[in-house]
Parts: structure tokens; sequence; C-alpha cells
């Protein structure tokens, strides 16, 4: 697949959230129900929510744009974190938050998601940031695994309502200089 890594602008809005229509379920543990996933993508990941994070000076999205269309997106939000559970694991400050990470599940396992971490951790270190953290469902193999190979740790955890639902999140984190 021939694609570019950018730095989105405001005209991907949509695009973002067709694509997080399709990636954010395949986060979820197994047994989310369906309305609750579909609240969380009305509440947080639709047009109008991806309008306004590309319109935040303290967010970055990426996107990996292969042809215009987008087959992956991170999320970094460069503000101190607001959970407590967080706040007190985090061992490299100041940090930036990786919030969203997320491929086309056609384009798992082909090393695109790596080439996003790489960005993504560029434009963490653009910050002048010292580390990079991130929470992930603790049921979600694939994505821990992969952050353990992108270099990070466990250093926590936390909780996140979805729904009637409290899942349990990994805080992990790294160096943004290994
Ligand atoms: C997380 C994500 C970006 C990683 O991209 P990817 O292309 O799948 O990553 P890779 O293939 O490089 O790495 C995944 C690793 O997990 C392993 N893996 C796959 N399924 C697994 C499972 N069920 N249990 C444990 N490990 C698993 C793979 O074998 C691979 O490890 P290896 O390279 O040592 O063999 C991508 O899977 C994704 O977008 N997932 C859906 C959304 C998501 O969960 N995002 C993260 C939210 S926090």
């Amino acid at each position: 697949m021939t694609h570019v890594i950018l730095k989105a602008d405001a005209d991907d809005a949509a695009k973002l959230a067709e694509l997080a229509a399709i990636t954010f379920p395949l986060a979820c543990p197994p047994g989310s129900p369906p309305e609750d996933i579909a609240a969380h993508l009305a509440d947080t990941l639709s047009e109008d929510n991806f309008r306004v994070y590309l319109a935040d000076p303290d967010i970055t999205v990426l996107v990996i744009d292969a042809g215009g269309e987008l087959r992956g997106y991170s999320l970094l939000v460069d503000r101190p974190a607001k959970d407590p559970h967080v706040a007190a694991a985090l061992t490299v400050l100041p940090a930036v938050e990786l919030s969203k990470c997320y491929v086309h599940p056609d384009h798992h396992g082909l090393g695109v998601a790596a080439e996003l971490m790489h960005a993504s951790i560029g434009a963490a270190a653009a910050t002048g940031a010292g580390g990079l953290w991130l929470g992930v469902n603790s049921q979600n193999a694939r994505a821990i695994r992969f952050y353990e190979k992108s270099g990070f740790r466990t250093v926590g955890t936390k909780s996140f309502r979805m729904g009637n639902t409290v899942e349990h999140d990994f805080v992990m984190e790294r160096p943004i200089a290994p």
C-alpha cells in the first residue's frame, strides 16, 4: 500500500469519524453492549467531535493517508493528565497523552501501525515533552503487545466508564527518547 502519514486538517473530520466507527469497536472487550459502543461513538468520535479536536491547539491528529482514504489515525493531547491515578502513575514528565491510536483492520500486521507510532512519538517530541502515555483496555491483548513492542511499559491502571459498564485500562508510558 502506498501511503503517507500526515497531520490531519479540518477537512478530515468526516473521514476520521467514519474510520473511528470501524476501528473503535475493535478496541472494546468482547461482550461490550453495542448500545454503549454506539453512544461512545456519538459522544466522543463523531464528525463534530473531530472538528473540535482538529481546532484544539493542544491536540495533534495524525492520519495514514492512502490516496485520500484514511487507514489509521492517532490523536495526541498535550495537557497534564487530569485523572489522579494517571497523574500518580506517570514517571516521565511532562508527558503527552497518546489518546487514540487506531489502524483500519485491513492494515493490521503490516507494520503501518509502527510507522504511525513513530510519527506520533515525533509529534510528541516536538512539544518538548519527556514522556508519552496511554490507556489501553486490559483485555486488548493485541494493542498491549503492540505498545510493548513500541517501547511502552505498564505503570498503573485507571477506570473508564462506557455506558453502564466500568472498563479497566492499563496505563502505559515510555520516555520519548528511549
Ligand atoms: C493496536 C493496533 C494499532 C496495532 O496495530 P497492528 O498492525 O495490529 O500491530 P502489530 O501487528 O505490529 O502488533 C500486534 C502484535 O500483537 C500480537 N497479537 C495479535 N493478536 C494478539 C492476541 N490476541 N493476543 C496477544 N497478542 C496478539 C501480534 O502477533 C503482534 O505481535 P508480534 O509482532 O510480536 O507477533 C491495531 O491492532 C488496531 O488499530 N487495533 C484496533 C484498535 C485498537 O485496539 N487500538 C488501540 C486502542 S488503545
